[in-house]
Formats: C-alpha cells, sequence, structure tokens
C-alpha cells in the first residue's frame, strides 16, 4: 500500500511541528509506504510571489492521498489573505465538510481546571466546516460613509446540516464512544438556523435509537466545558461556534500545543492539522509543543486506514504525556524535538 501524503509545513511554528509530526509518521510505519509531496505555500511563498494558492497547485493537492498542515499565517501579511484564500479555500474547494477536533485529557496533563479528573474529558467536536457564516456571503454597502452597512450571513444548507449531522450520528456509533449527541447552537435567538438544526438532528437522531441526543446553547456549552465536561460524547455544532468551542476545548485538555484537528471529506481528500496555529513567539526557539501535530497524523492516519499505525502513534502520545512534567505552554519542560523522541519511544514500545 502506497499513500501519497501532502506536506504544507507553512509559517511560524508549522516547519517545526511538522518535522516532529513526519519523524513519528516514518517511526510507526509499517507494511505501507508513504511518499510526501511537498507543497511551499504559506506567508513566504505570498511575501516572495504574490501567489497564495495557484490553480495547478490545488489540482495537485486533489490527486493526493491526504494532506498534513503545519498553520499558516504572518503579521507582515494582511489579515484574512492566507486565512480565507488558502486555508478556507482548502478546505472549500476539496469539500472537506466535516471539522473533527477530538478534546482529550492525556494521562498526566495538568489540568487548567482544577475540579476535571483525569477522565472528565473525553468529547470529539464534529464542526460544520464548509458554510455557516465561513461562506463569505455578504457585502458591503455605503463603505466607509457614516452610512455604512456590513452585511455577513450564515448559509446554511439543508444538505450541508444534514451531513455534518449524520457524521455526528455515525462517530457516536463507534466503538469506544458514549452514544451522546449533543447539538450545540443558540436556537433561542437564531431561529432560523438553529431550527434548521434541531430538525435534522431531530429527524436523523431517529434512525439512531440507540444515541441519545441533548441539547445546549453555545453560551452554557462554554459554562459546561468548565464546569461539567463529562455530559458531552460527541458535539455538532455549526462552523463559527464550532470554531470558537474548540479552543476553549483545546484549554481544557491541557491548551493548543495538544489540540489537534481534521478537515475531512469522507468521500474525498482530507487535511489534518494542529488547530494552535503559527505561534509566533515560539517560532524557531524549539519550544512549541509538537504534540498536537503529532495527533494530526495519528487522526491522518485512521483516515487512511492505517489503525494499527494510528494505535501507535496513540500509545507514544501518551507515553510521552505520562513522562512529561507539565504540558502547558511556556512551561513544557522538553525541547521541541525531545517530545518527538518520547513518542517515537513510546509509540516502539
Ligand atoms: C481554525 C482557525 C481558522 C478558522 C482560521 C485561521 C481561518 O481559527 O482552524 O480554527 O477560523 O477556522
Ligand atoms: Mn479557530
Amino acid at each position: 500500500m502506497n499513500h501519497r501524503v501532502g506536506v504544507i509545513r507553512g509559517d511560524g511554528t508549522g516547519p517545526e511541528v511538522v518535522g516532529e509530526a513526519l519523524k513519528v509518521l516514518e517511526a510507526v510505519r509499517d507494511g505501507f509506504e508513504v511518499e510526501l509531496v511537498e507543497f511551499d505555500l504559506g506567508a513566504e511563498r505570498y511575501l516572495r510571489t504574490g501567489e497564495v494558492l495557484p490553480e495547478e497547485e490545488l489540482e495537485a493537492l486533489r490527486g493526493l492521498d491526504v494532506i498534513l498542515l503545519g498553520a499558516v499565517g504572518d503579521p507582515r501579511v494582511r489579515p484574512g489573505v492566507l486565512e480565507r484564500e488558502l486555508l478556507l479555500r482548502i478546505r472549500f474547494e476539496l469539500d472537506q465538510y466535516v471539522n473533527l477536533r477530538p478534546v482529550i485529557r492525556y494521562p498526566g496533563v495538568k489540568a487548567l481546571v482544577p475540579s476535571h479528573s483525569e477522565d472528565d474529558v473525553n468529547m470529539v467536536v464534529v464542526r460544520e466546516n464548509s458554510e455557516g457564516l465561513y461562506s463569505g456571503a455578504g457585502g458591503f454597502h455605503r463603505k466607509g460613509t457614516p452610512h455604512e452597512v456590513a452585511v455577513q450571513e450564515s448559509i446554511n444548507t439543508r444538505h450541508g446540516v444534514e451531513r455534518i449531522v449524520r457524521y455526528a450520528f455515525e462517530l457516536a456509533m463507534r466503538p469506544g464512544r458514549r452514544r451522546k449527541v449533543t447539538l450545540v447552537h443558540k436556537t433561542n435567538v437564531l431561529t432560523f438556523a438553529g431550527d434548521l438544526y434541531q430538525r435534522v438532528v431531530d429527524e436523523v437522531g431517529s434512525e439512531y435509537p440507540d444515541v441519545d441526543r441533548d441539547y445546549v446553547h453555545v453560551d452554557a456549552a462554554c459554562i459546561y466545558f468548565l464546569d461539567q465536561p463529562s455530559r458531552f460524547d460527541v458535539i455538532v455544532t455549526d462552523n463559527m461556534f464550532g470554531d470558537i468551542v474548540t479552543d476553549l476545548g483545546a484549554m481544557i485538555q491541557g491548551g493548543m500545543g495538544i489540540a489537534a484537528g481534521g478537515n475531512i471529506n469522507p468521500e474525498g481528500v482530507s487535511m489534518f492539522e494542529p488547530i494552535g496555529g503559527t505561534a509566533p513567539d515560539h517560532t524557531g526557539k524549539g519550544t512549541i509543543n509538537p504534540l498536537a501535530a503529532i495527533g494530526a497524523v495519528q487522526m491522518l492516519l485512521a483516515q487512511i486506514g492505517e489503525k494499527a499505525a494510528a494505535e501507535r502513534v496513540d500509545r507514544g502520545i501518551r507515553f510521552a504525556t505520562s513522562k512529561m512534567a507539565s504540558m502547558r505552554a511556556g512551561e513544557m519542560g522538553f525541547s521541541t524535538s525531545e517530545v518527538g523522541d518520547l513518542v517515537v519511544e513510546g509509540a516502539a514500545g
């Protein structure tokens, strides 16, 4: 078996964490080949050539089996350019409609909230990744005048909502999950979009009698993340709410340095990434935690069907976190490559 893996190392700490992630990938690779296809995309390329994502490269991405992304973004580039024209463009063009973000507390990781026990935090957020407020619909009217109007519309299609809700119910049935789907929305105020989501959850949910259904407003969900995270197993939510609650989720799992995510097209090309961004404070210092990128490799392996290798990465991560005294940003106590080495050691055992 040969997998063609696209690699976008990107900006900031992206290249450093991707280096460690690929080291782990190579260590757990057994019985299959990996062909790495490198893409020079991100701030450096844009500043050098003015190009963000040329057509030929988008076409090349479409021909891969899967993609690993480090991070994109740079203070020298106007906000929105790389986010919309590179990251969101790939998500949309490849129709990676699921943004899958597990929130797992690994062994030994310090809790941010002292009342959380080791097992309290074990959920997965299924964030809609192809529409909502991210669709780019809207515009200005009378821009720059005192009567300016800025409209940003949330697009929610029956097709889009149904496929993400179905994905969440299927996920809730998988081994190791607790068979509960919670819709997180704001149905009391967003009475059109929220109503569609709730109806679809009820309709699709009725096909899964073994899965419990729950509903929580997004503001209340923030309270429960801190106060009672164990009430969540699978969360399904729209693009914007999913963006916000997964940063909070990352913090309760131990920090942005360990939060991994996948942009998944179950029938197409998916892309996995650490969700923490470029971390300018850490860039070039060898102090960034690579576990999020390594977790992204674990998810990537699971997606391409290399289950045994994915399990070895999981063992490696758990070994590493057990060994590390403290996991929060800035107080890791280990260098980036030492953490990678620990994962490799644990994956071998
Ligand atoms: C994320 C990021 C992106 C998002 C940005 C960089 C466009 O915050 O992956 O969560 O909003 O989806
Ligand atoms: Mn985000």
